[in-house]
């Protein structure tokens, strides 16, 4: 991720990273050389911790909080580069709606650029035996229904009521970005596991893609 951004240069850019949880990597886009960088999520307290955080650091983000959605129109058009990173498509029910977000907020000849979790890992129980065993499709179209709450960590997890994780194939988020009308640029497959340590086992071998890079350009 890191070697994609300073290929794209940082510098004097105004960044954008959408669902930034608590504002780590929107601190980090600062210390790699934006200009300037905006978080948006739909989390007060994560975007506390952000603000803190960003403090700590002397960095001067900005955190904007609501739904992605419906990101208020003042943004449109304003940013150099949009991040997106692991763990935030599968909040999105519908990845046509949520390109259109990136697409409006960037300028003309602005980039996106996209480091998620690879959709085969959705293939997969999390830490069953044998970890490779193939125990859901790839053409899911039902979301996978969750009554814990999502930790970061192994540890135990409070029961929070039903919440979903939508699937989209590969070939969905590259229609969605044609659709949104951004042109792809980059795309590379990797066997690295970004996301917990459920699927360290997946990764072990590097027999799969578990993550990817993709990046975008918006028309000038
Ligand atoms: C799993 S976190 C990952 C974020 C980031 N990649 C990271 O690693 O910290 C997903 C984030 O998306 C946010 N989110 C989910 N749906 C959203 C929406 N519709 N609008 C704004 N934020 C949303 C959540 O609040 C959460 O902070």
């Amino acid at each position: 991720m890191e070697d994609a951004l300073r290929a794209i240069g940082l510098e004097h850019s105004n960044v954008a990273q959408l669902c930034c949880n608590n504002g780590r990597e929107t601190v980090s886009l600062m210390n790699l050389g934006a200009r300037a960088a905006t978080g948006f999520d739909q989390s007060e307290a994560f975007l506390d911790q952000a603000r803190e955080l960003a403090r700590t650091a002397g960095r001067a983000c900005r955190f904007v909080a609501g739904d992605v959605h419906a990101i208020d129109a003042q943004y449109d058009g304003s940013f150099d580069l949009v991040v997106v990173t692991i763990g935030v498509f599968g909040w999105m029910p519908d990845l046509a709606r949520f390109m259109a977000v990136p697409a409006r907020l960037l300028r003309p000849g602005g980039r996106i650029l996209i480091h998620e979790e690879h959709p085969v890992a959705n293939l997969f129980e999390p830490k069953q035996e044998p970890p490779l065993l193939v125990r859901h499709s790839y053409f899911r179209d039902t979301p996978f229904v969750g009554e814990n709450a999502i930790v970061y960590g192994d540890g135990p997890a409070p029961r929070v009521g039903p919440h979903y994780w939508f699937v989209h194939p590969m070939s969905q988020v590259i229609e969605s970005l044609i659709g949104a009308g951004l042109a792809i640029e980059r795309f590379q497959e990797l066997p690295d596991n970004i996301s917990t340590t459920a699927h360290d086992a997946l990764a072990a071998g590097r027999l799969l893609p578990l993550s990817y890079l993709l990046q975008a350009r918006k028309s000038l």
